[in-house]
């Protein structure tokens, strides 16, 4: 006790606690922030009394777990390959560095089986994203492999409850086991529907719901091939955002189109009664097509849509359309001799789209040359030309865009990373080039994908 008086040492060793309290805080957080997933296959029920041989997951028991993360807050996802093929994972939507967007041969090696790969990444967007593999695509996805990935904004809007809908059908015989997972005339087409539609991994799943309360509804379509028309019925239900960026006016939650890979966050004031009845559907010729229910429980919280305050815009900056370049992109059919490349991440065998004449058969190596080279910092407007007479949902990986202008119909100016392209439809949309990098360009109808309707964008530093 040298010259330290009994106040001082206590003053010290308090201080001393703290800072190790604080540094236990810190390890803790680093820890919180920190995500696994275990890409495995696995038995599940689907159908009622059958269970679904040989699905895949990110976890080894269930359906894949719900990511969450915090906007501007570092994260770490470690994720182990217990499959018995390759993968990769990728973070549908996210702008984040290029060698953590999980493409293989564009930005990193398949991840073999056994071996592991650590993502690190700080998302800068606050919304509803989902996360899939870009490796052998079709059949992983087909099996299961598709998860929600929720980015919270610092600021809590109001809700009451928080819950993510992923909403996807599988190809299940009436024994619950698959099916072929597409045909390949009608991958020259539309695309290949499932037959059995799910929200979770359960067919028409009922959620019990605090009666009176606000519930922010996160919708993320992530199946194969099939474009929808959502809606929320028997209740007060609003979209506040859609592809994870708010509206600027909240609109009725009525006539949702999302295709495959969109999003749409839709804010549910639960009815007072236990007797109504709440439903997610979509829209069927001949009558709607229930996906989930919603069951008002216990006494009102007596909570009102008012209360809510509005969503932030995401910091995605605004293309210069005075002084942008226009960069056409035409879909559409492929030329004759294509053929597709063997590949570890799987081909299809097939070669039927192409971007620009150049068809890849997306997860496969090659091919060398990106279809346009961007310069970092400057506004661009794509110009997208479908000329076939097929929707596609065309997905541009790392950068975001504004949608601007179409030859068929009026557009929201909404901000996405997926924009849906109709029948033989000109859309011109905007961005500015501020993610270097080579930026994965796809149909996301996995079908046209992995035949061809691939290509990527080069954005150079
Ligand atoms: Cu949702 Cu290239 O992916
Ligand atoms: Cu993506
Ligand atoms: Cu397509």
């Amino acid at each position: 006790m040298l010259g330290l008086s009994r106040r001082e040492f206590l003053l010290g060793s308090a201080g001393t606690l703290s800072a190790f309290a604080a540094g236990g805080f810190a390890a803790r957080q680093a820890q919180a922030a920190e995500h696994a997933l275990t890409l495995s296959s696995l038995d599940h029920g689907i159908l009622p009394d059958t269970v679904t041989k040989a699905m895949m997951s990110f976890a080894a028991y269930g359906p894949p777990p719900v990511l969450r993360l915090k906007q501007g807050q570092k994260t770490a996802i470690e994720v182990t390959n217990a499959l018995d093929e390759a993968s990769v994972v990728h973070w549908h939507g996210l702008r984040i560095a290029n060698r953590m967007d999980g493409v293989p041969y564009l930005t990193q090696n398949p991840i073999e089986t056994g071996q592991a790969f650590r993502y690190e990444f700080t998302p800068p967007d606050a919304g509803t994203f989902w996360y899939h593999p870009h490796c052998n695509t079709l059949e992983q996805i087909a099996r299961g492999m598709t998860g929600m990935l929720i980015v919270e904004d610092g600021e809590d809007p109001g809700f009451d409850k928080d819950l993510p809908l992923n909403i996807r059908d599988f190809r299940l015989g009436s024994d619950g086991q698959f099916i072929d997972f597409y045909k390949p005339r009608n991958a020259a087409r539309g695309g290949t529907l499932g037959t059995v539609s799910t929200v979770n991994w359960q067919v028409e799943p009922d959620f019990e719901l605090e009666a009176g309360s606000l519930v922010r509804l996160r919708l993320a379509v992530t199946d194969l091939t099939r474009v929808g028309t959502y809606a929320v019925e028997g209740a007060q239900a609003l979209v506040i955002a859609l592809d994870s960026n708010p509206l600027p006016s909240p609109v009725p939650a009525a006539d949702i189109t999302l295709a495959p890979g969109q999003r749409a966050d839709i804010a549910l004031r639960v009815p007072d009664g236990e007797a109504a009845d709440v439903r997610l559907v979509r829209r069927k010729s001949g009558g709607d097509k229930v996906l989930a229910r919603f069951r008002p429980a216990g006494a009102s919280a007596r909570r009102d849509l008012r209360e809510l305050k509005p969503l932030n815009p995401n910091p995605v900056p605004e293309a210069d359309l005075n002084n942008a370049e226009v960069l056409d992109f035409v879909f559409g059919w492929s030329p004759e001799g294509n053929a597709p490349r063997p590949s570890i991440c799987g081909s299809l065998g097939y070669t039927f789209w192409s971007i620009n004449r150049i068809a890849w058969t997306g997860d496969a190596p090659g091919p060398l040359d990106p279809l346009a080279t961007l310069k970092q910092g400057k506004s661009y407007i794509l110009r997208l030309r479908n000329e076939s007479p097929n929707a596609h949902p065309i997905h541009l990986h790392g950068v975001s865009f504004r949608l601007l202008n179409s030859n068929k119909r009026k557009l929201p100016p909404l901000v996405t990373d997926t924009a849906l392209l109709l029948k033989e439809e000109t859309m011109d949309v905007a961005l500015v080039a501020d993610n270097p990098g080579d930026w994965a360009f796809h149909c996301h109808v996995i079908e046209h994908q992995k035949t061809g309707l691939t290509g990527f964008l080069r954005i150079e530093g």
